[in-house]
């Protein structure tokens, strides 16, 4: 268990952050998403936060796939699986600074530079999924790390 004192809340409210469109899953498919997550976790896995994530890197963005179908107007495949997704209480256990959240990020826009040919992803989409996820991701952070501005990006 963490000292509770070394979490660091963002100020934000994540009630506040605008969902990507319902109908990206529609034009994507769900095979297109899981490639994108499994492409995404191989850029994880090369990057300086590999640490974090264990060794089975496929497993691990099959189960992120799960939830960004959901979330990009899909069926529930995370709920069904792991129950409400509660993802800031579910990275708790990893301690996520805001330089950790900018390799996250660099990782995910390197896969996002051919999310139109390479996954079918609307382009008209896109731009509020990148903001979607530089603003999502701060809810993540749960470690200061001395960085004083709230999104470097
Ligand atoms: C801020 C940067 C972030 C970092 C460093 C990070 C890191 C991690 C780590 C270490 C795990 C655990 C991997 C595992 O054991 O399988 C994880 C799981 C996960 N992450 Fe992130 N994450 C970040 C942001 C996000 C964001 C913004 C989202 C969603 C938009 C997200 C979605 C998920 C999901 C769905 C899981 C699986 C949760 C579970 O059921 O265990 N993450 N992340």
């Amino acid at each position: 268990m963490r000292d509770p004192a070394a979490v660091y809340t963002p100020p934000i409210n994540p009630a506040d952050i605008r969902g990507p469109s319902q109908e990206i899953y529609a034009c994507m498919g769900r095979d297109n998403i899981y490639r994108m997550l499994e492409d995404f976790y191989r850029e994880l896995g090369a990057s300086p936060i590999r640490g974090m994530f264990p060794d089975d890197l496929t497993r691990a963005a099959h189960k992120s796939a799960a939830f960004f179908v959901q979330l990009l107007g899909g069926p529930p495949e995370y709920s069904e699986h792991f129950g409400p997704p509660r993802l800031r209480a579910r990275h708790m256990p990893f301690q996520i600074t805001n330089e950790a959240r900018r390799q996250w990020l660099a990782c995910f826009e390197r896969v996002l530079e051919h999310a139109i040919t390479g996954y079918g992803f609307p382009a008209q989409h896109l731009t509020d999924f990148r903001r979607f996820l530089q603003d999502f991701s701060l809810w993540m952070v749960n470690t200061a790390d001395g960085d004083p501005s709230p999104d470097p990006t």
